[in-house]
């Protein structure tokens, strides 16, 4: 990993102080912090070539066109894509399940008594678009167990999906309220052999892991650029290119059409197909900037610093008496816990008076909290500039509430 120094000139935001005391940033499965050349590559874009794409032909426009489809080939790149052509610029994770929920409603593929298969670790927009699905469709939403570790039921898994109505599985690769870490690929290999379409959520997971689609074997990814050191607003839906292109189109407008008359229309072929209207054009060519910086540090070595650091916060916190931690040791991105006769949003609220920002209250996963008998966790999540003297300031500020809550 870069030295702190460096990472701090790469990220100009943390080297800041919050009431008066130097900014320790743990909410990081909320949203990421920007990197210069995130930053630099966003005001490029703005100087230099903002134009619409696929559209004029003037020479802005055609610089504008190529930088947007080379930070699509980045992605498919790091995603290792059968083709750029799978990968879809949505607005976000929610955008693209969103997306994925829609059209396989129009598409006649689920039907009455058909199951859609969800875990109790999912945040809300894995679950709505689905039950949206069902209200449509007619079919049924089933919910994978977890254990008390906050794993998932494995068994209950494979018993749901022996009873042959399983349709779609959407599943999270990593939760973003407790870090459980999913077994996606044999998750998926199951479902598909069970005839099952999969999803998988990797909005917490995509700055945290490398990917690979080939081996994960589902059908969609789906993710959101801001986890990522990228922009809100820009984010990819990855797709099998032979469903997608089976699959029908869902938004109508501009660049999604081939040939419209009023009384029919034929649609592009894919990405097109799914992107209609002018797109996030600049988040997506800075989008291509932000994995070309994880890159540059590399997904690997990342994933063993914020692996030592979450490690270290679990061992840091752990005499404190009362206090539960959610989800499994080896968890990924997130610690999540609570402590005996203490508010969680009372103990946020007091870090966050020592500079100390973490995420209070039910993380977007309603479902899992009344699981685990809370309203909320406190989290405190992690990205690549997090060090182990933030860790330390976490902790001792943690000790320091918690004595002035009891
Ligand atoms: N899904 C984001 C989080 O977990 C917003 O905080």
């Amino acid at each position: 990993m870069r030295s702190k120094e460096l990472l701090l000139a790469d990220f100009p935001i943390l080297d800041q102080s919050i009431h008066g005391q130097a900014l320790v940033y743990l909410d990081n499965a909320a949203t990421t912090q920007k990197p210069m050349a995130v930053l630099r590559a966003s005001r490029h874009y703005y100087e230099t070539i903002n134009s619409n794409i696929h559209r004029g032909t003037h020479q802005l426009a055609r610089a504008a066109t190529e930088a947007f489809e080379n930070a699509r080939q980045t992605i498919a790149t790091h995603l290792h894509a059968t083709t750029p052509d799978e990968v879809i610029f949505t607005s976000g994770t929610t955008g693209g399940i969103n997306l994925v929920a829609n059209i396989l409603s129009l598409s006649g593929k689920i039907g009455p008594g058909d199951e859609v298969l969800i875990s109790t670790l999912e945040h809300h927009s894995n679950i709505v678009p689905w039950q949206m699905l069902c209200q449509r469709t007619g079919a049924i939403l089933k919910i994978i167990p977890c254990h008390d570790d906050g794993t998932l039921d494995q068994e209950s898994f494979r018993s749901q999906l022996s009873q042959g109505n399983v349709k779609i599985l959407a599943v999270t690769w990593i939760s973003n309220a407790f870090g459980t870490v999913n077994p996606v690929a044999e998750l998926t290999r199951a479902a598909k052999q069970a005839g099952a379409i999969v999803l998988i959520d990797a909005a917490q997971s995509i700055a945290h892991l490398p990917v690979d689609v080939q081996t994960l074997g589902a059908d969609f990814l789906a993710f959101s650029g801001h986890k990522i050191y990228a922009p809100t607003g820009i984010g990819v839906l990855w797709g099998r290119a032979e469903l997608l292109n089976e699959l029908p189109p869902w938004q109508g407008g501009g660049e999604m059409i081939k040939e419209v008359t009023f009384e029919h229309t034929t649609y592009n072929e894919l990405p097109f197909k799914y992107e209609a209207g002018t797109p996030n054009i600049e988040g997506a060519i800075v989008l291509g900037a932000a994995f070309d910086y994880v890159n540059g540090i590399g997904i690997d070595a990342i994933h063993a610093h914020e692996g030592a650091l979450i490690r270290s916060a679990a061992a840091a916190l752990s005499d404190i008496s009362g206090i539960r931690f959610y989800g499994p040791a080896n968890r990924s991105g997130s610690l999540s816990f609570n402590i005996d006769g203490i508010h969680h949003y009372d103990l946020g609220t007091l870090l966050d008076q020592m500079g100390v920002a973490v995420r209070t209250g039910h993380h977007c996963c309603q479902p899992l909290m009344a699981r685990f008998g809370t309203t909320g966790t406190v989290r405190a999540s992690f990205a690549l500039y997090n060090t182990e003297s933030d860790i330390e300031v976490f902790a001792n500020a943690t000790k320091k509430a918690v004595g002035m809550l009891r």
